[in-house]
């Protein structure tokens, strides 16, 4: 059984439209699919159609293990689910001890059988429920959007990884960059892609998830990209990054196979300097909006390109509201 974390520190950047998608295009290939809901805000669980779970019957129960709670495993159409709880942000004051983020690990490893993959999703900060998500995973999956917030709060959620696989969790065999919202028109695009290949190589997933309005809309009801349009270009990427995964981590073999590509290119020191992050927040005022080129591979001295500047016609009156 794969347990696999999806989480990046910064919002907004596709992880539950990764998580509810990818989980789907897993089961499509024949694997019996978990997905726990960590994030207290519960975005996952509404968007699969559960509005407000009670919390005995949410993943709150994975921390209040003093009780006989059975799991509460919805079973949805696409794969099943342990639904979040607006509880979880009274418990999480309550989680302080050190120990207090090993209740998901043995939360799993005592009451959850006969899944191929446990996927969980995580809210876009580093609490105790998403650090419970790392210490229990095989393997984590970061989404990124290729723009310079999302970049950062990428390598930041590497940096994190590392940490907790290097102190709490030597099992954690895998973790991946995952590009979403891909658009293959914006040259900023293409330079924040070439940047992450050039220093994280193969830690980046080959395959990508482009923009697409159907996924957008597609999980609000309950579906999935594939339900709504499995010709759709989020349902092409994602069954893509279903296949990757599956290769990645042998998910037809017992154990996983020892990860070779943990480490960015130039070491695990701070993947963003302060003075890059620093210069690069002066650029906005600089004169000269001109993108720098992208570091070639492996470069230590990798830096971000520069966020791309707001174009001139976006201050231009537009619509009804600017007729007079
Ligand atoms: N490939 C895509 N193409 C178009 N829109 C997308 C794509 N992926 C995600 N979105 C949209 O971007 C928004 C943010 O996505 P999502 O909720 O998955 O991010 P998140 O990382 O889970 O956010 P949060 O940090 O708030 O939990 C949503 O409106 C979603 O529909
Ligand atoms: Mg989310």
């Amino acid at each position: 059984m794969l347990i696999l974390t999806v989480c990046n520190h910064k919002g907004g950047t596709g992880k539950t439209t990764t998580s509810i998608n990818l989980s789907a295009a897993l089961a499509l290939s024949g694997k019996r699919v978990l997905v726990i809901d960590l994030d207290p805000q519960g975005f996952l669980t509404r968007m699969m159609g559960l509005t407000e779970p009670a919390p005995e019957a949410s993943s709150l129960v994975l921390f209040k293990q003093d009780t006989d709670a059975r799991p509460a495993i919805q079973e949805l159409p696409a794969f099943d689910l342990i639904p979040s709880s607006p509880a979880l942000s009274a418990m999480m004051r309550k989680l302080t001890k050190p120990t207090d983020v090993l209740w998901a690990k043995e939360y799993i490893q005592k009451a959850i059988t006969g899944y191929d993959v446990v996927l969980i999703d995580t809210a876009a900060a580093v609490t105790v429920y998403s650090l419970n998500a790392l210490v229990a995973s095989d393997a984590v999956l970061i989404p990124v959007a290729p723009e310079y917030q999302p970049v950062v709060g990428a390598e930041q959620t590497f940096q994190t990884v590392t940490m907790v696989r290097k102190r709490l969790n030597p099992g954690l065999k895998a973790q991946r960059f995952l590009f979403t919202m891909v658009d293959g028109r914006k040259k900023n695009h293409r330079l924040y892609r070439e940047y992450m290949r050039g220093k994280y190589d193969a830690t980046v997933m080959s395959s990508i998830v482009r923009t697409c309005t159907t996924l957008s809309v597609s999980a609000r009801n309950g579906t999935t990209v594939f339900d709504a349009d499995p010709m759709a270009r989020g349902a092409i990427d994602y069954a893509n990054v279903a296949d990757e995964l599956i290769r990645l981590v042998g998910l037809d073999q017992t154990d996983l196979a020892p990860d070779s590509a943990h480490q960015p290119a130039g070491g695990e020191e701070m993947a963003v300097p302060p003075e890059t992050i620093q210069a690069e927040a002066s650029s906005e005022s600089s004169a000269s909006p001109e993108l720098k080129t992208s570091p070639g591979p492996n470069t230590e001295s990798a830096s971000l390109p520069e966020k791309e500047p707001v174009r001139e016609s976006f201050f231009r009156p537009r619509g009804p509201f600017h007729t007079s």
